[in-house]
């Protein structure tokens, strides 16, 4: 008998995703591992038990937990789960670390090894591993999507008999992964796109898809990015000539969407309820930060809110989520694409080898302790300040290396280059 990977059913739930995929499970299987799907587990990203089963895998229940030697889930585990673990076993899974000191601990106490999946640094050999990308590639385009439906005028220009509906005037701020999808699918649906951003080495990819970009190019903006190819915070100077600028932008729009954020950071706060105010009855805000403290004023985590003029502030949580059926597969394929790199093919099992830099820069928990360099100093002693940087960008950081070039062309059409391609 292999060892066992356990895939288990996402108790939250505003989780409809799910950490394995048929074909993750028939890749699983032929790497040796017998493989248990709890029942239902796929069911909200419309996966039957049947698929999972088809593919070599066998549906258990949560019981079976106690048996894994890997765990794959999307969110981190309750306590209760991890009662239901064997100490030792690997879990990897979005762990969501900073400020849950509490969890962090509770992990290393189950003896499990914990890995989080969002400090998968940046390189190219780690590309297929990125669920940030990953999501927030999904994220971005379901943004435009859920802009639309509340939107109640079409986005394209169309010419008719009747007469011309203008084009919806979008702008996009905030051009990560999520921004560049985001400009991808509204250019697609016909929008008129303008997009923001404080690297400088965005322009030119806003550019490449179709859009116009907007920004204030002075000398702070020109260093505003890190090595690792992530925006800094920027000084307050900066922030009001950039509210500046885009006040008078936003007014004329009929719909923004913001994807601002910074490692370690709460979001910077890009429109103001004077932005939103500004703006025509039936505009349409969606804030994918929201989750992270917000870009908007007046958007609320988990609601849409319609202001007294009438524009509509969208603040969905777990984006990804929404498009549950494809943000699964490819953060399942994300997740085998790391467990691979950590199985001794010869002897078909698991074998964590602790030197190698993703193992380094994911690794949580590990034999009773807390391990990971931002957290293990937390652990031992009461906190003074909160941990700012994330480990991802440390990385990124320490290996000198920019955000591969390979990357560079998937940003400039997001359309050709989806994340994790089944
Ligand atoms: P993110 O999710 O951390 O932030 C989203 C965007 O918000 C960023 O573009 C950031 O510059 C922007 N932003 C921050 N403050 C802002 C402000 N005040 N006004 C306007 N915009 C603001 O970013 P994401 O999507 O994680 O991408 C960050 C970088 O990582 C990019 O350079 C991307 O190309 C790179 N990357 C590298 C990968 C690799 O090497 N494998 C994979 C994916 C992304």
């Amino acid at each position: 008998m292999g060892q066992i990977v356990f895939i288990p059913r996402e108790l939250d739930p505003n989780e409809p995703r799910v950490a394995a995929s048929p074909e993750t499970v028939k890749r699983l299987a032929a790497l040796g591992f017998d493989v248990i799907v709890e029942k239902g587990a796929g069911l909200r990203s419309r996966i039957p038990d049947q698929d999972f089963a088809t593919a070599g895998g066998a549906i258990g229940n949560a019981a079976d937990a106690k048996k894994a030697d890997v765990v794959l889930k999307v969110r981190r585990p309750t306590d209760a789960e991890l009662k239901g673990y064997k100490s030792g076993a690997a879990v990897i899974a979005i762990m969501d670390p900073y400020g849950n000191d509490a969890a962090v601990a509770a992990l290393a106490k189950a003896g499990v090894t914990a890995f989080s999946m969002e400090f998968m640094p940046r390189i190219t050999r780690a590309q297929s591993m990125d669920v940030l990308s990953s999501q927030a590639n999904l994220a971005g385009y379901q943004a435009v999507i859920d802009a639309a439906a509340e939107y109640d005028r079409a986005l394209p220009m169309m010419m008719t008999a009747a007469g011309t509906v203008p084009a919806a005037k979008t702008f996009i701020m905030g051009v990560g992964v999520a921004g560049l999808q985001a400009i991808a699918t509204a250019r697609r649906l016909g929008a008129i796109v303008t997009a923001t951003d404080v690297r400088p080495a965005v322009k030119e990819q806003v550019q490449s898809l179709g859009a116009k970009f907007l920004a204030v190019e002075d000398e702070e903006f020109k260093a505003a990015e890190t090595a690792g190819g992530y925006a800094k915070e920027m000084s307050k100077e900066y922030q009001a000539k950039q509210a500046a600028l885009t006040a008078e932008h936003i007014a004329k729009q009929d719909i923004v969407i913001t994807t601002a954020l910074i490692p370690g950071r709460p979001a910077p706060k890009l429109v103001s309820a004077a932005m939103v105010a500004s703006m025509k009855p039936g505009s349409v805000i969606v804030d994918l930060a929201v989750e992270r403290g917000g870009n908007v004023e007046g958007a609320v985590p988990g609601k849409v809110v319609t202001t007294e003029n009438g524009v509509k502030i969208v603040g969905h949580l777990n984006v990804p989520g929404r498009v549950a059926a494809s943000a699964s597969l490819l953060y399942a394929k994300n997740l085998y694409a790391f467990l691979e790199t950590m199985v001794d093919k010869a002897a078909r099992e698991l074998a964590i080898k602790r030197d190698d830099d993703l193992v380094k820069a994911t690794m949580l928990t590990d034999g009773g302790k807390v391990v990971h360099p931002n957290f293990a100093k937390a652990a031992e002693e009461p906190r003074t300040e909160p941990a700012a940087i994330p480990a991802s960008t440390m990385v990124a950081d320490a290996s000198g290396k920019k955000p591969a070039p390979k990357k560079k062309a998937a940003a400039k059409s997001p359309s050709t280059k989806p994340e994790g391609t089944a």
